[in-house]
C-alpha cells in the first residue's frame, strides 16, 4: 500500500459535507494530489458541480475503488452496506478501507467483504477544514499497525489524531464529531451576550470565538484541569463569579453533559434504527 503523502491514490466515496471537507483539506495540505483522488456522490445534480478541491466527481464507486490504494467511505451510515456490497470485488488484503460513518462497526463492514480487507473506522470532525480537526481512529480485525499509521498520516494532516478502542467510538461521535455544533451554539450565545451589553455583532462574535480558541489552547497546552483554569479567571467578589452563578442556575453543565450523552446514544442506534 502506498503511503499517505507519497502518491497514494485515494477514492472518496460520498463526497458530501464531511467527505468534501476532507478532500479539500487533503489537497490544500498537499497530502494527496487532486489527480490521485477519485470522488463519488449519489446524485447527478451534485456531479454537475464538477469538482471538489480540483478533484473531479463521478458516480462509479467500483471504478473509483478499483483505481485506489485506499478507499475513504464517507456516505451516510444507512448507505454503507449498499456501497460496500458494490465495491466488494475491488477490495483485497492490499487495499485499505477507512469508514468515517457514525454508528457503523468495523465488523459490520468486514462481514460484507469477501477478502480479509483491512478496515479502519475513523471519526473526524468539521474543523478539519482549517487543520484543527480531531479524528479518532480504531482498527478492525484485519487491520495492522501500518494501516493505523496510514490513517494517522492522512487525518494527521487535518488536525490531531487519537487511536482508540472501537468500543469508544459512539461516545467520541457524541463529543467531538457533534461537538462543533454545540460549540457554535455557545459562541453564538456568548456573542448575543456581548450584543446585549452593547457591542457590535461582528466584534462580539470575534471576541467570543477568539476567547474560545484561546481557552481551548490553554487547556491543551498546559494540560491543566479546566476547573483549575476557571479558578484563575475567577477573582473573589469579581465579575466572573457572578456570571458563573448564572451559568449554574441555567444548568449549562448538566445541559452539555446531556447533549453529549444524547448524541452518543443516537450514534449507537443510527445504523440499527434507520436501516429498518
Ligand atoms: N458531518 C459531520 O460533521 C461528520 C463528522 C464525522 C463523520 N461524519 C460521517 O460522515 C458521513 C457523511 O456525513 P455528511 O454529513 O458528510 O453527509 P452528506 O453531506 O449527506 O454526504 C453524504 C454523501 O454521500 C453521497 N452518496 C449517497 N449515496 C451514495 C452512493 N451510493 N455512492 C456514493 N456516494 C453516495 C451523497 O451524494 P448525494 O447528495 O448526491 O446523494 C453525499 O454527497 C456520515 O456517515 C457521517 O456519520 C460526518
Amino acid at each position: 500500500m502506498a503511503q499517505a503523502g507519497t502518491q497514494m491514490r485515494l477514492a472518496v466515496l460520498g463526497a458530501g459535507k464531511m467527505g468534501g471537507i476532507l478532500i479539500e483539506a487533503f489537497v490544500k495540505r498537499g497530502l494527496v494530489s487532486p489527480k490521485d483522488i477519485r470522488a463519488t456522490v449519489g446524485h447527478a445534480r451534485d456531479r454537475k458541480n464538477g469538482a471538489k478541491g480540483g478533484v473531479s466527481l463521478g458516480s462509479d464507486n467500483r471504478e473509483a475503488a478499483r483505481k485506489a490504494d485506499a478507499v475513504l467511505l464517507c456516505v451516510k451510515p444507512q448507505t454503507v452496506a449498499q456501497v460496500v456490497d458494490e465495491i466488494r470485488g475491488e477490495l483485497n488484503e492490499k487495499k485499505l478501507l477507512i469508514s468515517i460513518a457514525a454508528s457503523v462497526p468495523t465488523d459490520y463492514i468486514e462481514r460484507r467483504l469477501k477478502a480479509k480487507v483491512p478496515v479502519i473506522r475513523a471519526m473526524p470532525n468539521t474543523p478539519s477544514i482549517v487543520g484543527e480537526g480531531v479524528t479518532a481512529i480504531a482498527k478492525g480485525k484485519f487491520a495492522e499497525q501500518k494501516h493505523v499509521d496510514a490513517a494517522q498520516r492522512l487525518f494527521g494532516a487535518v488536525g490531531r489524531t487519537v487511536v482508540v478502542d472501537e468500543k469508544n467510538m459512539d461516545a467520541i461521535t457524541g463529543l467531538s464529531a457533534s461537538g462543533p455544533a454545540f460549540i457554535y451554539i455557545i459562541l453564538e450565545s456568548l456573542a448575543e451576550g456581548g450584543v446585549k451589553a452593547g457591542l457590535s455583532r461582528e466584534l462580539a462574535t470575534l471576541l467570543a470565538a477568539q476567547t474560545a480558541l484561546g481557552a481551548a489552547k490553554v487547556a491543551i497546552e498546559t494540560g491543566h484541569h479546566p476547573a483549575l483554569l476557571k479558578d484563575t479567571v475567577t477573582t473573589p467578589a469579581g465579575c466572573t463569579i457572578d456570571g458563573i452563578l448564572e451559568l449554574e442556575e441555567g444548568g449549562l453543565r448538566v445541559t452539555l453533559i446531556k447533549a453529549v450523552m444524547k448524541a452518543a446514544q443516537r450514534a449507537k442506534e443510527l445504523l440499527i434504527k434507520d436501516e429498518h
